[in-house]
């Protein structure tokens, strides 16, 4: 059974932005995938333990925390069909039998009470109407004294190795091309769910969200490289993939290379980023 009330997110993540991230679901896990480090050290999962993955998208941390599970199993809730059915097919791909997935909004997906030893996430828990009773639902789904750890992105400063970038890198396209007005229903849904991706990068707005259902919330910054692509080619081509009807001259790619050109290093196009990395437990009188 699925119910869903963010219906803005459900349209974005199940329209073009939701199968961008299906089509290059290898490009977001390099992007994000230094993350994966900090993350699974607190989830500290271990065998036996029953996982969920919340917003998992194409499934690469319920695979690994599967992984570490075995034999528990690790369950991923995401809002998006596309990417649900790409987990899925690469978890038949690689061979993990303890990952499977359900299609689900996590703020109102009916979680078996209890049924889960900790809770994770890679940037998966920002995109919610109402946080508190999105969080509520999750703690629900956790055993007492459940854990939860997830990591989001931190606000990136004006003077931001990322946001310098990517500045550069977006105005030089809008100079380079022609502006396409775009307000059909897709962009406006997927303008809503680039909006959301801050909705937790500063730690006050964590708290509000966690204080009703978990305790012992820790909040500490972690510092990351996101990985663009293996070559400035390569990386403009991953970010003009965002906007695939858009056509770029010549010359315009050549200059947006450029743009990249100073964050090539041997182990490709990488900017320096920031993720918040929470701790959580869920209350003992947050109800099972
Ligand atoms: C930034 S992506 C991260 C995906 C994945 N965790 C990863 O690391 O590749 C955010 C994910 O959250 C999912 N999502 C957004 N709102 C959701 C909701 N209310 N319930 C479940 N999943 C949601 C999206 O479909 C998308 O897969």
């Amino acid at each position: 059974m699925t119910v869903t009330v963010n219906h803005r997110q459900a349209h974005a993540w199940n329209g073009p932005l939701g199968r961008h991230w299906a089509a290059q679901a290898r490009r977001f896990d390099a992007l994000l995938g230094e993350a994966d480090e900090a993350l699974f050290a607190a989830a500290a999962i271990g065998p036996g333990d029953r996982v969920l993955d919340i917003g998992c998208g194409a499934g690469a941390t319920t695979r690994a925390a599967a992984r570490l599970a075995a034999p528990g199993h690790a369950v991923g809730v995401d809002i998006s069909a596309p990417l649900v059915e790409r987990a899925r097919a690469r978890t038949a791909e690689d061979g993990v039998p303890g990952a499977s997935y359900e299609l689900g909004d996590v703020q109102a997906h009916p979680f078996p009470p209890g049924g889960f030893d900790v809770a994770i996430s890679r940037g998966g828990v920002m995109f919610f109407d109402d946080p508190v009773a999105a969080f509520a639902n999750v703690a629900r789904a956790l055993r007492e004294r459940g854990r939860l750890v997830f990591v989001c992105p931190r606000a990136a400063g004006p003077g931001s190795e990322e946001g310098t970038a990517l500045g550069r890198f977006a105005r030089r396209l809008a100079e380079g091309t022609e502006r396409t007005p775009e307000r059909d229903g897709d962009t406006l849904a997927a303008h809503a769910a680039h909006t959301a991706m801050a909705s937790l990068s500063e730690p006050f707005r964590i708290h509000a969200a966690l204080h009703r259902s978990f305790t012992r919330i820790a909040v500490d910054p972690v510092d990351v490289h996101t990985h663009w692509g293996d070559s400035p080619a390569d990386a403009v081509d991953f970010l003009l993939s965002r906007t695939p009807r858009r056509s770029v001259p010549a010359a315009t790619r050549a200059a947006l290379e450029d743009t990249l050109r100073p964050y090539a290093t041997s182990r490709g196009v990488r900017t320096r980023a920031g993720v918040w990395l929470v701790t959580a437990v869920r209350r003992d009188d947050a109800r099972a």
